[in-house]
């Protein structure tokens, strides 16, 4: 553990120097933190080898924040956390309390203002998600809207902790995957099924050729002098949008067969296992807002499943790895298909291939 803070860094790029925002209570015992307890559900408490007391209040944010929301945090601090709170990778914000009297207040007024407390220990933690149709050009699902419903429906375990172990479900629009999502418990991604459209006139107006050919990871796109523009070989494509990317002429987006892959399995390590890579389970739901109703009861009946018949401290992975994958299949009702067949041996010839790495 280290002790001592990093150095204040000599620039003014990059974000304000983290210490100076850190509570007293933590500088004065920076680095000596011992252990921390679950007092119930979204309340930690931290000891340190000074017996000074520091106490966690975790709720979980709607995600995609507005000024009214982020104005109502910063409120509830000034009043309860002497003005310090943070928010964590799952997008929950957590207050740093020093005095335990303000713990039920706080949560009582996080409660009637609609942020829900909980979220820790084994817990359903918050679902991180990506940017999906708000913001992002290569979505092939929204993010916040099957969140949304897929998180109402399993609200439950948000403030219980007596799941089996932790439970992390991650969602990512497109495979660019920035929410992570093969090292959780569950993980719905969006994916695109059908090759580009190509607007010839598009990308002879708009497009570097050499650009759009070297950005596909299979080689399967080739110059169309003719038509001063380019073709994919269908046979190659898999359909992975990074085309799209460096040219918007290759329409990748497909309203009817875009959907969603649902993956389990997958952790980073902790003290008992190693981390594990989540596994295909279901290849396709379609998308159907504004409830995404397949994908919810999809979900749900996964999570069921693992509540029901795991053990005590069983992540999802390691209960899969004990009854196996045939045994998982079956218990969830779902078909074993050539879809679910590995291909990593795929990436031999995709490196052969890819117009920019040869051997
Ligand atoms: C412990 C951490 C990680 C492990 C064990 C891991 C493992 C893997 C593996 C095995 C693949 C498949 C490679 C193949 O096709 O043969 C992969 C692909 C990929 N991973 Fe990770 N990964 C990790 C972290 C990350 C993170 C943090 C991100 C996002 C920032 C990420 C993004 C991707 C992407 C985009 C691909 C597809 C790459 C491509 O095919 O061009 N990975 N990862
Ligand atoms: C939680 C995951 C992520 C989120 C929410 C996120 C968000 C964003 C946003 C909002 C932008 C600006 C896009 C725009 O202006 O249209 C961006 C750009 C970018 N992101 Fe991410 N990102 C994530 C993960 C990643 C990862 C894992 C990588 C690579 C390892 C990455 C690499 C980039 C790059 C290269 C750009 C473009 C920067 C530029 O054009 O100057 N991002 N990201
Ligand atoms: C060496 C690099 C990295 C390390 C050591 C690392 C480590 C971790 C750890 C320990 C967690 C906590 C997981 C848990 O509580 O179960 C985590 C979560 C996460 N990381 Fe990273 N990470 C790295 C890089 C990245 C990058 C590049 C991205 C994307 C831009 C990323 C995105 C995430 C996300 C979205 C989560 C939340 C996933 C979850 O809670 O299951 N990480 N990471
Ligand atoms: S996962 Fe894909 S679509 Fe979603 S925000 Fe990231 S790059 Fe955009
Ligand atoms: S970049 Fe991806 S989507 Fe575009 S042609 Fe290549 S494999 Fe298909």
């Amino acid at each position: 553990m280290c002790s001592v803070p990093v150095k204040k860094p000599k620039t003014d790029i990059g974000p304000p120097y983290y210490y100076d925002m850190l509570p007293e209570i933590i500088k004065e015992n920076y680095g000596k933190w011992k252990y921390h307890e679950k007092i119930k559900p979204g309340v930690l408490k931290h000891v340190s080898e000074n017996g000074a007391e520091l106490y966690t209040v975790r709720a979980g944010s709607p995600r995609l924040l507005s000024i009214v929301t982020i104005r109502e945090y910063a409120d509830l601090a000034d009043k309860y956390s002497g003005g310090h709170l943070r928010f964590t990778s799952r997008h929950n914000v957590e207050f740093l309390l020093s005095d335990p009297a303000n713990i039920e207040p706080l949560i009582a007024e996080l409660e009637a203002k609609g942020y829900p407390v909980g979220g820790t220990g084994d817990c359903l933690n918050n679902i991180i998600h990506t940017q999906g149709w708000i913001h992002c050009h290569s979505a092939a699902t929204d993010a916040s809207g099957p969140v949304k419903a897929v998180m109402d429906d399993l609200f439950e375990y948000f403030k219980k902790d007596d799941l089996p172990a932790k439970l992390k479900i991650s969602m990512a629009c497109c495979l660019n995957m920035c929410g992570a999502v093969h090292c959780s418990d569950i993980a719905f991604v969006g994916i695109h099924r059908t090759v580009p459209t190509i607007d010839d006139a598009g990308v002879a107006k708009g497009c570097e050729i050499p650009n759009v050919i070297a950005s596909c990871p299979t080689g399967a796109i080739r110059p169309n002098p003719k038509a001063k523009s380019v073709m994919v070989n269908e046979e190659k494509c898999m359909y992975c949008g990074n085309c799209y990317t460096v040219c918007p002429s290759m329409k990748i987006m497909d309203p009817v067969n875009d959907g969603v892959a649902i993956f389990v399995g997958g952790k980073v390590s902790n003290a008992r296992s190693g981390p594990a890579f989540s596994r295909l389970a279901i290849p396709w739901v379609p998308n159907t807002p504004p409830r995404w109703d397949e994908l919810v009861v999809a979900i749900r009946n996964l999570v069921e499943i693992w509540v029901k018949d795991a053990r005590k401290g069983e992540r999802y992975g390691e209960w899969i790895e004990r009854i196996g994958w045939e045994k998982f299949f079956e218990m969830a009702n779902l078909p074993f298909t050539d879809k679910h067949i590995d291909d990593f041996i795929f990436s031999v010839p995709t490196f052969r291939t890819t117009t920019n790495f040869k051997y």
